[in-house]
C-alpha cells in the first residue's frame, strides 16, 4: 500500500472529515485497480467524492449547529429545529416539519412506536426523531453529521447518539437488536460503491422492521421515472428473510417497510 498517497488523501482539507475506514477502503480499492498510484490517486479522490457529495458543507454544519444551540436555548420552537436540519441536503428535500411527521406517523403505524431506532447512513436525520421523543443511534461516514447528532443528544439530553462508521466496512453496521432501522436514501448508494452491498447489508440488519426509502425526483426536482426505476430494484432485491409489509410514496421519496419473516 502506498502510504504518501493514502496520508494525503486521509489528512486533505476536503476529505479529512470523513470516515477514515472509508478513505482507506476506497484507497485500497482504486490502488488494486490502477497500476499508477497517481491515477489511483485520481480515481479515489472522484469515488470519495461521488460518495460524501455535497450533503453538508462546512458552513451548513456550523449553522446548523447555531440553530440547534439556540432551539435548546428557547421553548425548542419548531422553526429552529426545520432550519437545523434544512442544512443537510437529504432532510432538507424531507420538509417542512409537518410532511416528516405525516412521513413517520405512516411508518410508525406499520411497525408499532418503535422503542429502539437504528439510522443507517443517517446524515442529521436522528436530530428530527430525537427531538420528537425516539430513542436513536445513528451511523454515517460524515464525522460532521455524527458530531451534530452527538451535541444535540448531549445538550438536550436525550437517547440520540451516533457513531462514525463505514456500513461497508467490518464493525460498521451496530450489532445489538433494533425495533426498527431506517435505510434512508441509501441503498443506491451503497450499491454504487460496491456491487450487492445494499443487499449485504440489508441482511446484516438486526431489526424487527428495516424502512428503506428512495429519491424519486433528482436533487432539480425532476420526476424522471426513478419511483418505478427503484420499485423494480426493490422487487429484486427484497431480502430472503423479509416480506413488504407497507410501501407507500410522498411527493419525492418511495418508501418501503420490510418485515422479519
Ligand atoms: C442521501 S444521504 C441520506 C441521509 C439520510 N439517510 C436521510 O435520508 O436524510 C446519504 C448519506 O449516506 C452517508 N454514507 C454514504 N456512504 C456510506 C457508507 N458506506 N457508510 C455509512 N454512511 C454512508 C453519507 O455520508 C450521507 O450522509
Amino acid at each position: 500500500m502506498n502510504r504518501d498517497y493514502l496520508d494525503k488523501l486521509l489528512q486533505s482539507k476536503k476529505y479529512r472529515d470523513v470516515c477514515p475506514d472509508t478513505v482507506r477502503r476506497i484507497w485500497a480499492e482504486c490502488e488494486a485497480r490502477y497500476k499508477k498510484p497517481k491515477d489511483a490517486d485520481k480515481a479515489a479522490r472522484e469515488a470519495l467524492h461521488g460518495i460524501t457529495g455535497a450533503f453538508l458543507t462546512p458552513a451548513d454544519a456550523a449553522a446548523c449547529a447555531e440553530s440547534l444551540r439556540d432551539w435548546a436555548a428557547l421553548d425548542r420552537p419548531d422553526a429552529l429545529l426545520a432550519e437545523a436540519l434544512r442544512r443537510h441536503a437529504s432532510t432538507r428535500e424531507r420538509l417542512p416539519l409537518h410532511a416528516m411527521d405525516a412521513l413517520y406517523g405512516r411508518i410508525f403505524e406499520i411497525t408499532g412506536r418503535p422503542g429502539r431506532v437504528l439510522d443507517l447512513a443517517c446524515g442529521v436525520n436522528p436530530i428530527y426523531l430525537g427531538a420528537r421523543g425516539y430513542d436513536v443511534t445513528g451511523v454515517d461516514i460524515s464525522a460532521s453529521a455524527v458530531g451534530l447528532v452527538n451535541g444535540f443528544g448531549a445538550s438536550c439530553g436525550a437517547p440520540v447518539r451516533a457513531v462514525c462508521a463505514d456500513l461497508l466496512c467490518d464493525g460498521g453496521i451496530p450489532a445489538e437488536r433494533f425495533d426498527v432501522a431506517l435505510m434512508f436514501k441509501v441503498l443506491p448508494l451503497l450499491e454504487r460503491q460496491r456491487t450487492s452491498a445494499a443487499a449485504r447489508v440489508m441482511d446484516a440488519v438486526n431489526a424487527a422492521f428495516i424502512v428503506a426509502s428512495f429519491p424519486t425526483r433528482t436533487l432539480g426536482g425532476r420526476n424522471v421515472g426513478m419511483a418505478g426505476h427503484y420499485a423494480d430494484w426493490m422487487a429484486t432485491h427484497l431480502p430472503d428473510n423479509r416480506a413488504v409489509a407497507g410501501q407507500f410514496e410522498t411527493d419525492n421519496e418511495l418508501c418501503y417497510i420490510l418485515k422479519e419473516l
